[in-house]
């Protein structure tokens, strides 16, 4: 039953008068300015406590096929997803094998259209409902510049999925492609991240290269980057280790992880140098430790 008791002025009610009320800037750079539900999700994928993130990226097979590794989804993924921070994946993927009930953010692969068999990059993006309806926490879109015959189209998509991200709160992972012609070097790389920045993404995954505090410093939103290619487990650790101090908010790492010999050990030993500040040697030790 309604309180009348509660609405009327008396001198016991408390309006914390003199108290400023706080104002906090967002934790991660350029994205102050965004929406609440922006920020809020892009808080479920970053750890607010370290400003950090370990995206586990499974979503290879959108354009590979069965990736070593990853023949068997379920049993590749599942083991990992309570290391993971956020997982990225196809909506093929997140359906047949992702549980629900795992509650972890999902960065959901939104761009597609070709495979490693013809050209890449001639790609399309995915329905927004269908990012509304999973519960996306993120979308990741291809953008593939320097590329003569998509450059426009792949940008094209970034710039429809940041109208929909700033529509529905949802925020847009641009992806930097790097072709097999293209010099993997801060110019580039650089370029590529400013470039995606600029056309909305409210943050970039990138390849990590030399020089690389010029590519965070010159791309106003945070990155992440990719693992690439499987390396020897220590290092993975430096590349993971380098990209941090040089600035990157954390990685999107698959095949580092899921080739790894002992996957569960190596996730956890990549979240030690992304939250826990390990060096390589320490989180090697860690990896070692935790695979026996
Ligand atoms: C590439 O197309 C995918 O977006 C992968 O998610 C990305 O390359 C990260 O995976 P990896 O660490 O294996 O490079």
């Amino acid at each position: 039953m309604a309180d009348l008791e509660g609405t009327k002025e008396n001198a016991d009610k408390d309006y914390g008068i003199g108290i400023p009320v706080e104002t906090k800037l967002f934790f991660l750079k350029g994205l102050n300015n965004c929406d609440w539900g922006i920020k809020n999700r892009m808080s479920r994928i970053y750890n607010p406590n370290t400003g950090r993130t370990v995206m586990l990226a499974f979503d290879h097979g959108y354009i590979m096929g069965p990736t070593s590794g990853l023949e068997r989804l379920d049993l590749a993924i599942n083991p990992l997803i309570e290391y993971a921070d956020s997982l990225m994946c196809t909506r093929g993927a997140l359906r047949s094998i992702v549980p629900p009930t795992a509650n972890k953010p999902i960065c959901l692969r939104y761009s597609a259209g070709s495979s490693v068999l013809t050209y890449l990059n001639n790609e399309c993006t995915i329905d927004i409902e269908d990012a509304i309806r999973i519960n996306a926490s993120a979308m990741a879109v291809m953008v593939a510049i320097g590329d003569s015959l998509y450059e426009a189209k792949t940008i094209e998509n970034l710039v429809r999925t940041a109208d929909y991200g700033y529509k529905y709160g949802i925020p847009t992972l641009g992806v930097t492609a790097v072709g097999k012609d293209m010099v993997r070097d801060a110019r580039y790389i650089g370029t590529a991240t400013r470039i995606c920045a600029e056309n909305g993404a409210t943050f970039v995954k990138t390849y990590y290269c030399e020089n690389f505090e010029r590519v965070v410093n010159g791309c106003p939103v945070p990155i992440v980057i990719a693992g690439g290619k499987k390396l020897p487990e220590i290092e993975a650790l430096e590349l993971c280790y380098n990209a941090i101090n040089d600035g990157a908010t954390g990685v999107d790492m698959g095949r580092n992880v899921f080739q790894a010999e002992h996957p569960v050990a190596m996730i956890q030993a990549v979240r030690g140098v992304v939250h826990d500040n390990l060096t390589p040697k320490q989180a090697l030790e860690l990896y070692v430790d935790l695979k026996s």
